[in-house]
């Protein structure tokens, strides 16, 4: 896990981020959301329940949820889980929590994590992935998103961050009956290393 000096200032350089990179990140998350949720062909039946893991930003928790809302084409309830909330203002829907340790709800229709990988050590990496898929109702989908810097080492990865290794990640939960796949595709983005992505991906049964 990485200190709070290091998050400390991770949360600083995300609300120095101009409105342009966060309108930015907006599309690419949407199209990402919306390229699984097609593939998938899912289509919630009851309340859309999604807990998303990690925002670095205050901006990202209305984002979140417009692009939930909009993709799924009805209100949505999001609860967004943080080791941290001062950063995001103690916002009403957000968590202080761990994710590498069991969710405090269960019963979500989705789990989203964008990027939040590269911030565990590969073993907190599965605990995340174990954690989430339990949190999951019976029908619901887990995403965790993850970019060429996680996957291949390149240089936006910071010094402190880990490297994300999707296989050795579906074969650690696989031996826990977890089952889970991969999907490739690009995403909508302005910038180079947000476009190439791979989403862990799993249906809860
Ligand atoms: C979800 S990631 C998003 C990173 C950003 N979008 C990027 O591309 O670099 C960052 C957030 O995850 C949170 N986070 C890191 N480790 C966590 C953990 N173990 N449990 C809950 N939240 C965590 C951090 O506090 C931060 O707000």
């Amino acid at each position: 896990m990485v200190t709070k000096e290091i998050l400390q200032s991770h949360y600083r350089e995300y609300a120095a981020q101009p409105e342009e990179w966060v309108a930015n990140m907006a599309a690419t998350k949407k199209s990402i959301v919306k390229c699984v949720v097609e593939e998938l062909n899912y289509h919630p039946r009851e309340k859309v329940r999604v807990a998303v893991l990690g925002a670095s930003d205050k901006r990202y928790l209305s984002i979140h949820e417009k692009i939930f809302c909009e993709v799924f084409c009805q209100p949505v309830e999001v609860v967004t889980y943080d080791l941290d909330s001062k950063h995001l203002k103690d916002a009403g829907n957000v968590v202080e929590h761990d994710v590498t340790e069991p969710f405090p709800q269960t019963g979500f229709s989705v789990v989203f994590s964008h990027e939040l990988l590269k911030f565990l050590t590969p073993s907190e990496q599965v605990q995340a992935l174990r954690n989430a898929y339990h949190a999951l109702q019976t029908g619901g989908i887990a995403m965790h998103v993850v970019h060429a810097p996680s996957l291949y080492g390149t240089a936006e990865l910071r010094e402190w961050q880990y490297r994300v290794d999707p296989n050795h990640l579906l074969e650690n939960v696989a031996n826990e009956a977890i089952s889970g796949r991969l999907l490739r595709f690009e995403s909508e983005s302005n910038v180079d290393w947000l476009r190439e992505t791979c989403v862990i991906l799993f249906e809860k049964r």
